[in-house]
């Protein structure tokens, strides 16, 4: 069994760190992590898959499209109500399939996987964030990558953490347990 984590994260030993350390103290299998704050670039429009059935940039990208994982974890913190900016990046890379199919009629295509998402906010700051309006488009977001990459998200697969400002996730042990738990049933599979 193996899983790409995705951290959008820019902190070491911050909450996203802490729900990824849960869930790698748990999986049995295979894991790599990438993290977009550290080795991605945004699609930069370069035409370069207009003519060929892939992208050129040489970065982590490259490892989402390896689909040799069984389960891809999202993980990450809210930034002004959406993911953070190179969590956009990410997306914004997945405009070469776009390409490929339209310029050289060349659909690519991606085994079946499991999705899990592990969202995380500070929550406190405004009334606005109180509502979904705080967690809506992160969660669309994920899914936009999941679907792109055929991972099927199921409800139990999700956890939001939304108020570290009150209480980080290392002292939330109902978040940790909700993670560990997920973890277990991922090597069931
Ligand atoms: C630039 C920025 C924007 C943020 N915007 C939000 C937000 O819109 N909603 C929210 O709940 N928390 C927001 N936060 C708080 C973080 O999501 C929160 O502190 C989270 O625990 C950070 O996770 P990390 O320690 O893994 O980086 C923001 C933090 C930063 C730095």
């Amino acid at each position: 069994m193996k899983c790409l984590i995705i951290n959008g994260s820019p902190k070491a030993n911050g909450n996203t760190a802490v729900m990824i350390n849960e869930f790698t103290k748990n999986f049995k299998g295979e894991i790599d992590i990438i993290n977009p704050f550290k080795n991605l670039s945004p699609c930069l429009d370069c035409g370069y898959c207009t003519m060929h059935k892939k992208c050129c940039i040489n970065d982590d990208f490259s490892k989402l499209l390896l689909d040799d994982y069984h389960i891809i974890v999202i993980a990450s913190p809210i930034y002004m109500s959406n993911l953070p900016g190179p969590m956009l990046s990410l997306i914004s890379r997945f405009n070469f399939l776009y390409n490929n199919k339209v310029n050289l009629n060349y659909k690519h295509s991606f085994n079946p996987k499991r999705a899990v998402l592990f969202l995380v906010g500070g929550g406190s700051a405004s009334e606005m964030l109180k509502g979904d309006f705080n967690e809506s488009n992160p969660i669309a977001q994920a899914k936009y990558i999941f679907k792109k990459l055929n991972a099927q998200l199921k409800e139990k697969d999700m956890v939001l953490c939304l108020n570290t400002d009150e209480m980080s996730v290392e002292n939330n042990s109902m978040i940790l347990n909700k993670i560990s738990d997920i973890a277990k049933s991922c090597n069931e599979e």
